[in-house]
């Protein structure tokens, strides 16, 4: 039967062109199995097959077909060691310690945290310590006690998230300010950072965002020396050359009040589209903390004098970055956020 015969041949083909195919130890057990098996393997097949052939073609195709299982058995055995001496550069199983890894992405502190960090850890330098309170405030903390009365602009149902007509969403973190002194004897220097939450978003406002806090009391703390601490904050913050300069104003709980301005960090202060040409940026609001805000936690105004000063993260950072949408901190968009690394 050379229908056998030709059979023989068409296998041994087959056989060598899958061969040729396999890139991995997996895929060569699979054909070896697919060949040699000892229930369907395309070469056991043959020799069963053999039985139906005529007695006298028998012994050669008989020998044709073991020559064929020899062969792929051999041929079998060759690439397995080939396979396992290259298997460490296979694409199906392996290690190869010395070629080059995937190096994994790595993630980076969000550019607000980096800013509020470096805050912190300035005022940390000159002993403050970190304090904190909720971001779902009373009435009395939020404004009452910071001398913000019932009819004070600041408690608009325009600017204020009201959780009912007692409770908001902190609008500052000058909350933290009367909490710690209810707490607290004086002298103590204190940093507050935290959320706060207004109604109000557009490019630079974001309904959520975050303040830093500072306050400081003790026995004879003066102007001087808030002037003193600013500078030397500022100065931290946006290098040496940076200058600051005060300007009267007005806070509820400060008196009297100034808002902190540094000499435009993008254009030295010659003048440019960031500073709209004054030379200057208006940084942080600070002043004296009033009599009145002493005497409501109790703590004697004849005796204890004090500074505070508060300050906009998002602003710092849009300014140190050069970020002129604010809605970008919040996006999470990776391509924005990976170049914080
Ligand atoms: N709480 C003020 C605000 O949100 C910022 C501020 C101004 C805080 C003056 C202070 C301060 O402690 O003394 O606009």
């Amino acid at each position: 039967m050379s229908d056998l015969k030709a059979r023989i041949q068409g296998v041994r083909d087959t056989f060598n062109e899958a061969l040729g195919h396999v890139e991995g130890l997996n895929a060569l057990e699979e054909l070896k199995n697919r060949y040699l098996g000892r229930k369907r393997g395309i070469v056991k097949e043959l020799l069963t097959d053999l039985r139906s052939v005529p007695k006298e073609l028998r012994p050669e195709l008989g020998q044709a077909v073991n020559r064929l299982k020899q062969a792929v058995e051999t041929a079998l055995a060759e690439k397995f060691e080939a396979l396992k001496s290259g298997e460490a550069n296979s694409r199906e199983g392996g290690i190869d310690l010395t070629l080059p890894g995937i190096a994994p992405e790595l993630g980076a502190l969000h550019p607000l945290n980096v800013v509020n960090r470096d805050l912190i850890r300035i005022f940390e330098r000159m002993g403050y310590e970190v304090a904190g309170a909720s971001e779902i405030e009373t009435d009395f903390y939020n404004f009452e006690a910071l001398g913000i009365s019932k009819d004070h602009p600041a408690r608009d149902m325009q600017d204020t998230f009201y959780i009912s007509d007692d409770v908001v969403l902190r609008t500052h973190t000058s909350n933290v300010q009367i909490h710690l002194m209810e707490n607290r004897k004086p002298p103590f220097k204190a940093i507050m950072p935290g959320r706060v939450y207004r109604k109000d978003a557009d490019i630079t406002h974001s309904p959520m965002f975050h303040q830093v806090e500072g306050l400081v009391v003790g026995e004879h703390v003066t102007f001087t020396d808030l002037k003193g601490t600013l500078e030397h904050f500022l100065k931290k913050l946006f290098g040496t050359q940076t200058k600051m300069r005060l300007r009267p104003s007005f806070f509820p709980f400060t008196e009297p009040s100034a808002e902190v301005d540094v000499s435009c960090i993008m254009c030295g202060g010659k003048g440019c589209r960031v500073c709209k040409n004054s030379g200057w940026l208006e940084i942080l609001g600070a002043g004296m903390v009033d009599p009145v805000v002493f005497g409501n936690v109790g703590y004697d105004p004849e005796t204890v004098s004090g500074f505070a000063f508060g300050l906009g993260v998002e602003r710092v950072a849009m300014l140190k970055y050069g970020i002129s949408d604010i809605r970008m901190f919040f996006d999470n968009d990776l391509r924005f956020l990976s170049q914080f690394n």
